[in-house]
């Protein structure tokens, strides 16, 4: 076990759940194998957001900018809707109301994220805003008080603007700074969060930020800044899993990991070797690269990536490789730096083997692998097109971490949700939740996997980086016209709820209404 047992208090009864119209789903039915598996004892159920996304106040209490403060300042056009993150849901000053969302949904944990900059102004420790440590601290007091288990991710994202300035996670000294930021976080926090994670997304933020320029900073450093900023963040995590274990944990007692982000890759055609191979190079280029330096026994990175990347970049004229090498301490530093992991898991791809695509730079990630990405049209379709529904994939990539990483670390889903657009009656996303709980199961019972919570993603609407407040994933709509931000539950609040309280998929769940609308392209 994990996180500190608590059962979580069912509030929210699914009362007229009888009187509505059932139905099983497409991977779900009441004949199916599963159909008596329930969650254990130990496994917990929470929800998660990240600080940017929600908490507004951007330069209020003390705060300093941060890449996404400036970059949304600097571009209005950036996101989809002209938007920005200035107010977003205004958590900041609603906490409270979020405090009691969570307990309506009768949830005994959040993952939410610290801002960096509102700790550290300016990105270091020479200036720590005692504002924003008090702010956080009555909030997670707060949490405390509701019964609430904070989990605290320290970057979700939101580099201080100031560090951004000597070149962000391309530069080695961050990783001093990022040491720094911990020290101080652990210190000033240590005493009410037993339960840290350093990272969120390694990879999609140096794809998204470095690699091309989609995320903040938007750098469009393909094939070179993608792979400092995957070296570095990785050494950045290490230093903190290794500060926090040297100085704080004989006496905070709590726990450090990091969350990955794992969406699943398919071959194309099963019974093609060469879509196989594709797949699976995907997995290890996107995948291991991060995973393989923490989680496996031998640490660095995964064989085939380190020779891929050296090929090509001697291919390419290069006398060094674009992907840095780990000194022997690195490696060890790396090796084994986290006492669990986090997954996020939206969706599948298929996979097969391609030379070039329209729209690959020379070089990147992309050209690199050497793998072309499609959707199957048969998958439903939601409110972003990057996420088609295949609750199969989540299964996958469990066991894929197990077989490849064992069995030991903890596997917690940290992110898993929908995209639509924002319907409160939200039964995609109720189906949703159901599916891929379901592949949960599967994965604890059928397969042995060691996974011990799931965290759905999200708590509300927010600010869906460049799809501004266009695409909502959330559990609670959130009015983003309205200056109070008004929360209100959808219909999801209460189906999640009842997997919670129960510890069961509901395979009745809400049926949705014959005119109900499915996304199309
Ligand atoms: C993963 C990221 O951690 C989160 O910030 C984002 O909103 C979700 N994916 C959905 O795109």
């Amino acid at each position: 076990m994990f996180f500190s047992s608590r059962v979580a208090i069912g509030q929210v009864v699914l009362a007229n759940l009888s009187l509505l119209n059932l139905v099983g789903g497409r991977y779900l039915r009441e004949s199916d194998v599963g159909k008596n598996y329930s969650f254990p004892d130990n496994f917990v159920f929470g929800v998660s957001t990240a600080a940017f996304q929600i908490e507004g106040a951007w330069n209020e209490g003390g705060k300093g900018e941060s890449i996404w403060d400036t970059l949304l300042h600097e571009n209005v056009n950036f996101t989809n809707d002209r938007s920005n993150g200035d107010v977003a849901a205004d958590s900041y000053h609603k906490y409270m109301e979020d405090i009691d969302m969570i307990k309506n949904l009768g949830l005994g944990y959040y993952r939410t994220s610290i801002s960096w900059s509102r700790i550290l102004p300016n990105g270091t420790d020479a200036n720590i805003n005692k504002e924003g440590v008090l702010y956080y601290r009555r909030f997670f007091k707060e949490l405390l008080k509701a019964d609430i288990i904070p989990i605290i991710t320290l970057y979700h994202w939101d580099i201080p603007t100031a560090l951004m300035k000597l070149g962000g996670w391309c530069n080695a000294k961050l990783v001093d700074y990022f040491e720094d930021y911990a020290r101080v976080v652990f210190h000033l926090f240590g005493d009410l969060i037993k339960n840290w994670i350093t990272m969120n997304e390694i990879h999609q933020h140096c794809i998204g930020g470095y690699d091309s320029n989609f995320y903040a900073p938007a750098l469009s450093s393909s094939g070179f800044g993608v792979y400092l900023c995957f070296h570095y963040m990785l050494l950045a995590h290490a230093r903190a899993y290794r500060l926090y274990e040297k100085h704080f944990r004989q006496y905070q007692r709590g726990k450090v990991g990091i969350v990955l982000d794992n969406n699943w890759f398919a071959p194309k055609d099963p019974k093609s070797r060469e879509d196989q191979e594709a797949a699976e190079r995907y997995r290890q280029m996107h995948v291991g690269v991060i995973a393989h330096p923490i989680f496996s026994d031998t640490g660095d990175y995964p064989a085939i990536v380190r020779s891929i990347i050296d090929d090509m970049s001697r291919k390419q004229g290069f006398s060094r490789s674009r992907l840095p090498y780990f000194t022997k301490e690195e490696v060890e530093a790396l090796r084994g730096s986290a006492d669990f992991v986090g997954l996020n898991h939206y969706t599948t791809f298929l996979a097969s083997a391609s030379s070039m695509e329209e729209g690959w730079q020379l070089p990147s990630l992309d050209h690199d692998t050497g793998v072309k990405l499609e959707k199957d049209p048969s998958w439903p379709k939601s409110g972003v097109p990057w996420l088609t529904v295949h609750p199969p994939g989540l299964r996958e990539i469990i066991k894929y971490f197990t077989k490849n990483y064992g069995r030991k670390k903890p596997i917690f889903i940290t992110e898993n949700g929908l995209a639509d657009n924002g319907e409160l009656e939200d039964y995609d996303r109720i189906s949703y939740f159901n599916e891929y709980l379901y592949q949960v199961l599967l994965a604890i019972h059928e397969d042995g996997c060691n996974v011990q919570g799931y965290f759905a993603w999200s708590l509300m609407d927010d600010f869906e980086w460049n799809d501004g407040y266009l695409v909502k994933f959330g559990l609670y709509h959130v009015d983003f016209n309205s200056p109070n931000r008004t929360r209100t539950p959808k219909l999801s609040t209460k189906s999640y709820a009842n997997i919670a309280r129960t510890r069961r998929i509901d395979f009745n769940y809400l049926k949705p209404p014959k005119n109900h609308h499915h996304y199309e392209d």
